[in-house]
């Protein structure tokens, strides 16, 4: 209807929206849900089919790593109803030039989508989510994503591709820093509690954003841990393993999912109706928008899939791909197939449908411009707030590895402290990768932080080596001020340009000029507070450092606020009580390494060579999945089932105690696991299915309960239904998942059946 005046052009003629129908605040969701179809179909009706694309083209901004500028021909393209959606576009001054092109000058005034990747923060950077995962503390992460919500809403966007929920278990996949570790059940509880944080009560909130659970699904299970490989997947550890934190953000209302660049069993997931469609929609209930990842439409050529642009497209349409992001594909292709009846206009529109119910529910038809102004803004952007949160988040983040002999916390009273190691002063690494619009000069390295928070300590430093290099030239300068100092911190890790996307290593040993350094720094502090900070992004191999140094903080990329948050820990202003969300491997050769493996027929005994091991070395984990130190000691105690028998329908009460035994305050991380003893299919030796971060005073108790679920106990079957059986279940409480405080109980009667065969892959 590109000549009559469309519904929404009447509605801003009259005043900016105000007879818009916003959502509305009623209670009956599913009368507000008909009302905003009747609204999308009206505005669909309106639309050309080359307008529709255009509701289903994301464009970038122009350098959309370095820039927030439009691209050139932008605004035109805008004017002419043609794009639906920009990415990398960002400021309120910005987005608001654009977004007036649209609602102004457009065929029918429907506003843009503005998207980013706000990962771990907008501008005020909080810990990368592998090290939020360690807090074990899931309303510390919907906090965090709530702020980066408020900072990236303030600069006119509305949409961000976070969270990234896979499951990563192998750590030379360098994507593994961008989400919640090697575990489905934490990983499930991080990304509800980050949807819930970017979405907020209703997402029609200015200072909410449209999540995306991404990147559906089995990336992490790349090949060789290589970023963009293929994942040959079982049906049944996608289900079991991989598909629960989509589960979780779906269930958490998640307003997009996108899908991974890598495929599954080699159907790559942009061209996988059974995935999308079956999967997805069909049986996770996802109803929201799916988004291509960057290109990753045009890349189904290279995979091998498509022969042509337009059979890229006919594919992605089909699997039901909605937007295109960058490549162009769906705008140069799209309306001629759909045109020769290639494609039905009806996978279209249903597309359309998903995009213009996104704007609907973020509210952008009642107020194009989400109360985004520079004023706005400057107030919340960087705010003292925001950064005293990103602190928080970043001591809760820290796992204290070792701390023999008290060595940890520092005494303030040190006259001199030598800093070693380039990480130490780096601002890019105390930010982490995908750190949106973080700046490096405004966060608190770790050198600036140990300064600021002892002015009586001489804290002196000393490069030593670069993360990455092989130059050892400046290592005898450390090793002259660790000798020197009081007390020697010596921080080593990776840069964190280093890890994230397109960052795969073949070795998570420190690189040889990093050994040497830490060997000699070590041997020259001998007898002296010694203490070995690290800064990454994934587990690295340290089985030197582990056995030689006294004291040992897994520190990651903190944000902002890094170099205060680890001197809170290293002084004692905080007490660390943060668990490894991944299992630490001694070698790169046992990756994977996890703890939730299945026994195997001859589960590994160190003296017994025929079991499942390794003969050049231990087949152990260098530290295990949920394992953190704190500088006070606690004891969990009295594991309790509610019964020792019930029904598989039946929800079990299990309670255990916790003490702090030591004589600081502290937080320890209750964590219990169960075994399903004996079942159809071989399941893992124990998996996490509930933890709880509780802090205590010294002396204090407290009990701890948690409920199991069918869900709890459930895994898929021979003929993938998801089912409880019954049989008898050993329940673990402790530390980390090395716990060996034990329980019993028995399911009796039927397999109860959760969930009918899945779809089958295709
Ligand atoms: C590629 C990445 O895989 C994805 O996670 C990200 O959201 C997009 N690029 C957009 O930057």
């Amino acid at each position: 209807m590109r000549n009559g005046i469309s519904l929404v052009a009447i509605a801003f003629a009259a005043g900016c929206g105000a007879t818009a129908p916003a959502p509305s605040p009623s209670p009956v969701s599913s009368a507000r849900g008909a009302r905003a179809d009747r609204f999308v179909d009206s505005v669909l009706a309106l639309l050309s089919l080359d307008e529709k694309v255009g509701q289903l083209t994301m464009a970038p901004a122009e350098g959309m790593q370095t820039g927030p500028r439009m691209p050139n021909g932008g605004a035109a393209q805008v004017r002419a109803g043609l794009i639906g959606s920009f990415i990398g576009v960002t400021g309120a001054a910005e987005t608001h030039a654009l977004q007036r092109v649209a609602v102004e000058e457009s065929p029918h005034h429907i506003p843009l989508l503005f998207s980013f990747d706000v990962i771990h923060g907008y501008r005020t950077i909080f810990p990368v989510p592998i090290a939020e995962a360690a807090s074990f503390d899931p309303a510390l992460a919907e906090r965090s994503a709530r702020i980066a919500a408020r900072e990236a809403t303030a600069d006119g966007i509305a949409w961000t591709f976070a969270p990234m929920v896979d499951i990563a278990r192998d750590p030379r996949w360098g994507r593994i820093v961008e989400g919640a570790g090697e575990d489905p059940y934490l990983g499930a509880a991080m990304a509800a509690a980050r949807v819930r944080g970017f979405q907020g009560e209703k997402l029609s909130d200015p200072e909410s954003m449209l999540a995306t659970a991404k990147h559906f699904a089995g990336y992490g299970a790349s090949e060789g841990g290589r970023d963009y490989a293929k994942a040959e997947l079982s049906e049944r550890t996608l289900w079991d393993v991989y598909l629960p934190p989509y589960r979780a953000a779906v269930g958490a209302g998640a307003g997009a999912v996108m899908p991974s660049f890598s495929a599954v069993a080699g159907s790559p997931p942009h061209a996988s109706a059974w995935l999308l469609r079956d999967v997805l929609h069909g049986r996770l209930g996802f109803r929201g928008v799916i988004v291509s990842d960057w290109a990753a439409i045009e890349e189904l050529i290279p995979h091998g899939v498509a022969a042509t642009r337009g059979e890229a497209a006919r594919l992605a349409m089909r699997a039901g791909v909605d937007v295109d992001m960058a490549d162009g594909v769906y705008p140069d292709s799209l309306a001629p197939l759909v045109r020769n009846g290639t494609i039905a206009p009806a996978l279209v529109d249903d597309a359309v449908r998903r995009v213009l119910r996104a704007k609907y529910d973020l509210g952008l038809f009642a107020d194009p411009y989400r109360a985004a102004t520079p004023e706005r803004a400057a107030r919340v952007i960087l705010s003292d707030a925001n950064r005293a949160a990103a602190r928080a988040a970043g001591r809760e983040s820290i796992v204290l590895l070792k701390n023999d002999a008290h060595t940890l916390p520092l005494s303030r009273s040190l006259r001199s402290i030598a800093v070693i190691g380039a990480l130490a002063g780096d601002g890019r690494g105390a930010i982490g990768s995908w750190a949106a619009r973080g700046r490096p000069e405004e966060a608190v390295t770790l050198l600036e932080g140990l300064r600021r928070a002892n002015s009586g300590t001489d804290v002196r430093f000393a490069k030593g080596a670069r993360p990455e290099g092989s130059d050892t030239s400046e290592i005898a300068n450390a090793v002259k001020l660790a000798s020197d100092a009081q007390a020697v911190v010596l921080v080593l890790g990776e840069d964190a340009e280093r890890t994230g996307e397109a960052e795969s290593r073949q070795r998570l040993e420190l690189p040889a000029a990093q050994l040497a350094l830490a060997q000699r720094v070590t041997r020259a502090a001998r007898g002296k507070p010694l203490v070995v900070v690290l800064m990454n992004g994934r587990p690295l191999a340290i089985p030197w450092v582990a056995d030689s140094v006294p004291a040992i903080v897994e520190a990651w990329y903190l944000g902002t606020e890094h170099g205060d948050a680890v001197a809170d820990v290293l002084f004692g202003a905080y007490d660390p009580g943060g668990k490894m969300p991944v299992t630490v491997p001694r070698a790169t050769g046992e990756v994977p390494l996890y703890y939730a493996h299945t026994n195997t027929g001859r589960p590994f005994k160190a003296e017994d060579k025929y079991t499942s091991r390794y003969n050049d070395g231990p087949s152990t984990p260098l530290f295990p999945f949920g394992f953190g130190l704190s500088y006070t000691t606690f004891s969990v105690s009295d594991l309790r089932p509610s019964r020792d028998r019930l029904r598989a329908g039946d929800s079990l009460g299990v309670t255990v105690s916790v003490a702090n035994t030591g004589d600081r305050d502290g937080d320890e991380v209750v964590q219990l696991y169960v075994r399903d003893d004996v079942a159809s299919v071989a399941q893992p030796v124990r998996r996490l299915v509930g933890f709880r971060r509780v802090s205590l005073h010294p002396g204090e108790r407290q009990p701890v309960s948690f409920t199991l679920g069918p869900e709890d106990l459930a895994f898929h079957d021979l003929h993938m239904r998801r089912v409880v059986e019954p049989g008898t279940f050993t329940l673990y409480a402790g530390s980390s998942s090395d716990a060996t405080l034990a329980a019993h109980f028995t399911v009796v009667g039927d397999t109860l059946v959760l969930a009918p065969a899945t779809p089958r892959m295709q």
